[in-house]
């Protein structure tokens, strides 16, 4: 299966004061599909969004929701982030202790189980696990905040990890989050990265449209 590269932008970097406008922008430019972090406080330092406000962007976009679970005992929430309306649902390799029961529910409700890695996790130990996953989101920052320096060590680890995925002839996606800039983005998809989350590059600096466009473009 071929499928082209694109930029995820994470909302993360968005104006909550008014998100409806900044994911209008984000449609306008051409976005295929948005990312969503949801930090508690204990599995990262920060503290984002819960479900109504994933239910609340549900109400104003069609576009997929990729939401991004960096909380603890994440089977508490796997219905309430069903009901709001998310498309993919990725939780944390570190936060699970049982991740095929965990994977498997997030089927179950209808919607596509993701597995992420923190950057000092092996990649072998999705080796179990990523029959049953849609996507797999490497972590090219310690999570918690945009805006931190990408992690060059993860190119490696997307190369690595795009070939176990062909040597298991599956075609799970590889998604990267953190520290994805225009420098990189050429690097970061070359390496075997489908999805490319962007957060401050799409957001920060200049208009959402104009800084999208530069970032697929970079990647095609
Ligand atoms: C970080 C989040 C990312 C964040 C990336 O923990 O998971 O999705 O928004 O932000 P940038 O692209 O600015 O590194
Ligand atoms: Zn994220």
């Amino acid at each position: 299966m071929t499928h082209s590269k694109i930029i995820a932008p994470s909302l993360l970097s968005a104006n909550f004061a008014n998100l409806e406008y900044d994911i209008r922008q984000c449609e306008d430019a051409g976005v295929q599909i948005l990312h969503v972090d949801v930090m508690d406080g204990h599995f990262v330092p920060n503290i984002t969004i819960g479900p109504p406000v994933v239910k609340a962007i549900r109400k104003v976009t069609r576009l997929p929701l990729d939401t991004h679970l960096m909380i603890e005992e994440p089977d508490r929430y796997l219905e309430a982030f069903a009901g709001a309306g998310s498309t993919y649902l990725t939780v944390h390799y570190e936060a699970c202790r049982h991740l095929h029961r965990t994977v498997t529910r997030i089927k179950e409700l209808g919607m596509k189980p993701g597995v992420s890695l923190n950057p000092a996790t092996p990649i072998e130990f999705l080796s179990e696990i990523l029959p049953y996953c849609d996507l797999v989101l490497i972590m090219s920052v310690n999570p918690g905040f945009g805006g931190q320096s990408f992690i060059p060590t993860s190119i490696d680890k997307i190369q690595n990890l795009s070939a176990m995925i062909r040597s298991m002839n599956l075609s799970t996606l590889i998604e990267v989050d953190g520290g994805v800039t225009l420098d990189n983005a050429a690097s970061v998809a070359e390496a075997g990265t489908d999805i490319l989350v962007a957060g401050s590059a799409v957001f920060a600096q200049g208009t959402i449209e104009a800084s999208f466009k530069e970032l697929q473009q970079a990647i095609r």
